[in-house]
């Protein structure tokens, strides 16, 4: 980390909420980190700390190994608000005491501003809060007063002005609350005094910088573009940063959509003029798929695969002691409830980053600390074409997770040809703009038709198209009736060999996006 953007630190006290603060602060304009609990001070040296936001979390503070940061961090001399039990942390650690109550505010509840500064300029009177703890602040620490209440809780919200410190019992994270954005936006920009420059020139700057230091003058590095947004943004980054030491690897694994290998080539190669290397390892995946049908061993040898071939073709570049990789902040953030139980692996998502480590190379990763929406206005700012920044997600196995059962080149080609009948049509109808996904699907049927005066007997495709906001769950999505009836006729009539086009209504759970 280099210390050089002002920005806030976001302590994760156990929250499923800790992301959407850090969301809500970096949409406000301001930079900030997240990290745990017993961090914290380190993590604020390395940084030019504006301020401290403390989360909320399940625990009480008179639980054993409830997060217990060192506060030391009141010190540090810059603002802190604590939200929830960040605010009872808070209070407990400065003097203050909190109870279990027994009237529970859970949900929505009506708060009432007593003095509308700092935190609440601009927000007097009622409005509607989110609640959800079971503790409450019932005597608040010296040099505290209070600032907002509600029916059953006097200290809805409490400070030290002088010193900067501000505590609420709802959170202003979520919508919920309906003056959130504004509490959080005062707290950056009246207590902490922050200015809201964030924009894509500093970060880029940043990121550059960053790259910069780490490779040194002579670095050299290799990274695996897959077309997606994530390693795009990467390569241009890296390739602003070090120009001709960076080598690019796309592999065409035969796996991928109409016009996929061209688009890149086009923009990376020709229009960005990076030492790009397109492998051709068609056959090689093919081969290696051949007699596969069951979904995770599918996943299983296009990973293997993948890295086999990546290894290959990395070791040309004798002198690249670095792996560039378009990692995203989510991925890495440390989080308290991370720290729980196991989840259940429902598919293996074996993606570009998976890369093994006897590769010998160190890391590096220029979007680290960056959201996805993030990466993608770094994407725009930069220059990267509209087609592939606003890219639908696609899954590393690519198409072979469309093209059900065991995998054929005939089967692929007529998967590719109906998948863009598919795209093309939602894109025409402008429908495309709220769907998450949208993709056909192969199915490993055949059924008789008839054309013409000839019978047919020939293989069914699925149009798949969801609403989801980040994949964990999704909604089927409505398409209008005239887009489908184009794209069944068209498929229909175009694509020799599809004879049946079926609409998956299934949403997620209990289906799941992709059909494998
Ligand atoms: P499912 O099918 O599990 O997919 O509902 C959730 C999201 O993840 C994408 N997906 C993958 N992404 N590697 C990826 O990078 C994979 O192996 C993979 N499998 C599924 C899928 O497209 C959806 O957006």
């Amino acid at each position: 980390m280099t210390a050089d953007m002002r920005g806030v630190l976001v302590v994760d006290m156990g929250t499923q909420y800790t992301q959407l603060i850090a969301r809500r602060v970096r949409e406000a304009g301001t930079w900030c980190q997240v990290t745990t609990p017993d961090r914290v001070l380190e993590v604020a040296a390395e940084m030019d700390l504006g301020g401290l936001i403390l989360s909320g979390g399940p625990s009480s503070v008179y639980d054993e190994g409830a997060p217990n940061p060192d506060a030391k961090l009141f010190e540090l001399g810059v603002p802190v608000l604590g939200i929830c039990y960040g605010m009872q942390w808070m209070c407990q650690s400065l003097g203050g005491q909190v109870e279990a109550t027994d009237q529970r505010e859970y949900g929505r509840t009506l708060m009432s501003v007593e003095t509308a500064e700092g935190l609440f300029h601009g927000v007097d009177g009622e409005s509607t809060v989110w609640m959800s703890h079971g503790d409450e602040v019932v005597s608040i620490p010296d040099g505290f007063t209070t600032h907002a209440s509600s029916e059953s809780c006097n200290f809805v919200a409490v400070a030290d002005q002088a010193r900067g410190l501000w505590g609420v019992q709802f959170h202003p994270e979520v919508t919920h609350t309906e003056r959130g954005k504004e509490m959080l936006d005062n707290f950056l920009s009246r207590v902490c005094e922050l200015p809201g420059d964030w924009s894509e020139e500093s970060i880029v700057e940043r990121e550059v910088n960053k790259v910069r230091e780490q490779v040194g003058e002579t670095g050299e590095i290799v990274l695996g573009l897959s077309g997606g947004v994530d390693s795009s943004v990467a390569a241009m980054i890296l390739d602003k940063a070090i120009g001709s030491r960076l080598h690019c690897i796309f592999v065409d694994n035969g796996l991928l959509r109409k016009g996929e290998r061209e688009a890149v080539e086009a923009m990376f190669g020709e229009h960005m003029n990076l030492d790009l290397t397109v492998v051709d390892a068609r056959d090689r995946f093919l081969n290696r798929l051949k007699g596969v049908s069951d979904p995770e061993e599918k996943r299983k040898h296009i990973g293997y695969e993948f890295v086999e071939v990546f290894r290959e073709e990395a070791k040309r570049f004798k002198n690249a002691g670095f792996l560039g990789q378009g990692t995203l902040y989510p991925d890495v953030i440390e989080s308290v409830a991370a720290h729980g139980g196991n989840t259940a692996v429902i598919k293996s998502h074996p993606n570009v980053g998976g890369l093994p480590e006897d590769l010998e190379m160190e890391l590096v990763e220029p979007l680290r600390e960056l959201f996805k929406d993030e990466a993608r206005r770094i994407g725009r700012f930069m220059g990267l074409d509209a087609t592939l920044v606003d890219r639908q997600p696609f899954p590393g196995p690519g198409l072979a997770v469309r093209c059900l059962g065991e995998i054929t080149a005939e089967d692929l080609a007529l998967l590719r040809e109906a998948d863009r009948i598919v795209t093309d049509e939602i894109e025409a109808a402008g429908c495309h703009a709220d769907l998450w996904q949208y993709f056909a699907v192969l199915l490993p049927v055949r059924s008789v038709g008839v054309m013409g005066d000839g019978r047919t007997y020939e293989k069914a495709c699925a149009i798949r198209a969801v609403h989801s906001t980040d994949a964990m769950t999704a909604d089927w999505a409505y398409l209008p009736h005239e887009v489908l009836q184009r794209i069944s006729t068209r498929i229909i009539n175009e694509v020799r060999g599809i004879n049946r086009v079926v609409l998956d209504i299934t949403s997620k759970p209990p289906g799941t996006i992709e059909w494998e």
